[in-house]
């Protein structure tokens, strides 16, 4: 089998659910890209900088991402925290980090360093950190869809969660831009699992 599946997408596109599974039924593990432009920006809160101010911190965060086909860990100067980098705060404050070139580079470096196989998800894995990837994907949803899927983790009001999409759509155009070789999927109609078939039938049919 190739080593590199990419799942790219805005966020709340389900990008990260059906990589899980889709590495969980090749037997393969995942990585959630977005958890490291995450935890650089967790450091950012937590240090009271402002964004601009980050690239030159970068020398003293180690990061490190352990993939597993259930979960990611990513420890940060070599605590554990995973379970911290979901808050709307750090929602608000990644976009802003992650537009950084140095904070680019920096991420994509430690994501090179997990070998192969596995199954990644972010906003340019296809286009950008893995363009040798021999499956790629991206998942596309209306803002309104996303927005109900995103409800139940964030514990906020439709609204809220609708406005932090729209949001970060605009502050992330950047660098989400879909490969010229995905397989572009709209899941707005799709459940869950009817993602992870059509993504698995696409990887079977292109064996
Ligand atoms: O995927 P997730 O929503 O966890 O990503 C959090 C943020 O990290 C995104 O809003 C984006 O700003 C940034 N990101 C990125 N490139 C990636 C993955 C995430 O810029 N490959």
């Amino acid at each position: 089998m190739c080593g590199i599946i990419t799942i790219d997408g805005p966020s709340a596109s389900g990008k990260t659910s059906v990589a899980q599974r889709v590495a969980r039924r090749l037997g393969i593990p995942y990585i959630s890209s977005g958890l490291l432009y995450r935890a650089i920006a967790l450091a950012c809160l937590r240090e009271n900088l402002p964004p601009e101010a980050i690239e030159e911190r970068l020398p003293h965060y180690r990061l490190e991402l352990y993939p597993t086909q259930g979960e990611n860990r990513v420890y940060l100067n070599g605590e554990e925290v995973s379970s911290a980098l979901h808050s709307l705060e750090v929602d608000r404050w990644v976009s802003a980090v992650a537009r950084h070139p140095g904070v680019r580079a920096f991420v994509n470096q430690v994501l090179r360093q997990i070998p192969p196989p596995f199954v990644v998800d972010g906003r340019d894995m296809g286009r950008a950190v893995f363009p040798e990837a021999c499956h790629k994907f991206y998942l596309t949803a209306s803002p309104e869809v996303r927005a109900r899927r995103r409800m139940p983790e964030r514990g906020a009001a439709f609204e809220t969660v609708l406005a932090e999409i729209n949001r970060r759509d605009e502050a992330d155009r950047q660098q989400s831009a879909p490969a010229p070789d995905a397989i572009v999927l709209d899941t707005s109609a799709l459940e869950l699992e009817e993602v992870v078939e059509a993504v698995l039938q696409s990887l079977a049919a292109s064996k």
